[in-house]
């Protein structure tokens, strides 16, 4: 049997697909290697989102190429395939396959033509494409990722995603509920619907909300997330269906990118900071409990100190459980590269104020977290912790990260603990002999 070796970088939607390629490529008779070493072929799953994701992949082509024969073939997929396509066949002799976001299910073809000396792009769009008939190779033991929806169809000024993965589309609830049964069947009880802007999913007659309480409903589940959503997708219809089915956990990714008006403007974000806050409080009104994390954007073209100073004052206003911060990053073929080059903010003043949100960032994670010790939680236990000894990740639904003393045994199991100490962003536990509560679809109300 050949063999296929497949590296990812970027989100979750990336790790999504790149389970559906292995499963594509398995059903085709390749077994899968986590050794690039002597591999038939070696695949380079990519995110475009910044240049630092790039730059990474560019730099581990060349490393792969040591672990290459001479009849390997080199592949290249995911949203840098898709923005450069044939660029990347020219500056880079051995890969001989590029293929996009849409294009995966003509792989086992495209890697049949390769092993023959062919080089090939495969970057069309495919509007119809939800790759609903593949069977997912999960790596993950607990949780399974489902795509709900493909594209997206905000067009976010600083943001190279509706380039390479197109238009939204929203793929069926019934394949959705499908494949929700199935890993259900398998074990994983634990499920995240992801989507650009996931909120958004629709299939014509029925919302997200709909979906929502479909899936949340299907006998065996547990847990239920989504990422990630748009504030201006949180319809009633959505809010109600996260604080009334039992399996929705209470934890909400928003992405805000800034706290300023203008600069809100400047990015083509929709809302203003208002209606941000608004959207916050109409989950916290309805949601106990629920904890809400965002991203933020730093240094975006003509971002002034007042306009910076507006991000700080947002962050410590909504309290974020906590926050991933980046810096500004120009994607070619965007509407942010178009702005005038006097806009852009020197980068020793992005590092300041980078520097400055990320202190900000964690000190507000740190006093909610102090302020949680001696509660309990159920957790799911992940995996073996980084740190590695006797303790073990686990995860709660309002996703704070506990470590807890237990065996590999216990990976799979969900646990009542009670949260005993703090780092400032995650937590260690210990097991009490309450047991965990089990929300039962049957309670989903409809
Ligand atoms: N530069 C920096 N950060 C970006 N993001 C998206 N595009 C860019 C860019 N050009 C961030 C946003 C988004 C997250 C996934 O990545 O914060 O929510
Ligand atoms: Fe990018 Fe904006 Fe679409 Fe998110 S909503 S993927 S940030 S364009």
């Amino acid at each position: 049997m050949p063999t296929v070796y497949l590296e990812t970088y970027g989100c979750q939607m990336n790790v999504a697909d790149s389970e559906l390629i292995l499963g594509k490529l398995a059903a085709a008779g390749y077994s899968h290697t986590e050794n690039p070493e002597g591999a038939d072929v070696i695949l380079v799953n990519t995110c475009a989102v910044r240049e630092n994701a790039e730059q990474r992949v560019l730099g581990r082509l060349g490393d792969l190429k040591g672990h290459m024969h001479r009849d390997t073939v080199l592949g290249v997929t995911g949203c840098m395939a898709q923005r450069l396509g044939p660029r990347l066949l020219d500056s880079n002799s051995r890969v001989s396959l590029v293929v996009g976001p849409d294009a995966y299910r003509a792989l086992p073809e495209l890697i049949e033509a390769a092993r023959k000396g062919e080089r090939t792009v495969a970057t069309d769009f495919d509007l119809e494409e939800h790759y609903d008939d593949f069977q997912a190779r999960r790596f993950e033991g607990v949780k399974a990722w489902i795509p709900v929806q493909r594209g997206c169809d905000y067009r976010c000024t600083y943001c190279i995603v509706p380039y390479t993965r197109g238009a939204e589309r929203s793929r069926g609830l019934d394949d959705v509920v499908r494949e929700t049964r199935e890993v259900v069947a398998q074990g994983l009880a634990e499920v995240i619907l992801l989507g650009q802007t996931v909120n958004s999913w629709n299939d014509g007659t029925r919302d997200f909300g709909a979906l929502l309480r479909a899936v949340g409903a299907v006998e065996g589940i547990r847990r239920v997330r989504f990422t990630s959503p748009h504030p201006n997708d949180f319809t009633d219809s959505v809010i109600a269906a996260m604080a009334e089915v039992p399996t929705v956990c209470e934890h909400v990714h928003l992405p805000v990118q800034s706290g300023s008006n203008a600069m809100l403007k400047r990015m083509l974000r929709r809302y203003t900071r208002e209606g941000y806050f608004d959207c916050v409080a109409r989950l916290r009104a309805a949601i106990a409990g629920v904890s809400i994390t965002t991203d933020i954007i730093v240094g975006f073209p003509g971002e002034t100190d007042a306009e910076f100073d507006d991000t700080l004052s947002l962050v410590r206003e909504v309290g974020f459980d906590d926050a991933f911060t980046f810096k500004f990053s120009p994607r070619e073929g965007t509407p942010a590269t178009r702005m005038p080059a006097e806009l852009t903010v020197p980068s020793d003043v992005v590092d300041a104020r980078y520097t400055e949100l990320l202190a900000l960032v964690r000190s507000i994670a740190r006093g909610r977290n102090m302020a949680r010790l001696g509660e309990r939680r159920e957790v799911l236990v992940e995996k073996a912790a980084r740190r590695g000894g006797e303790l073990l990740q686990a995860r709660s639904r309002d996703f704070r990260t506990v470590m807890v003393p237990s065996d590999a045994a216990s990976i799979g199991d969900y646990l009542m603990v009670e949260l005993t100490g703090t780092t400032g962003s995650t937590f260690t536990g210990t097991p009490v002999a309450e047991r965990a509560h089990l929300p039962t679809a049957g309670q989903a109300a409809n």
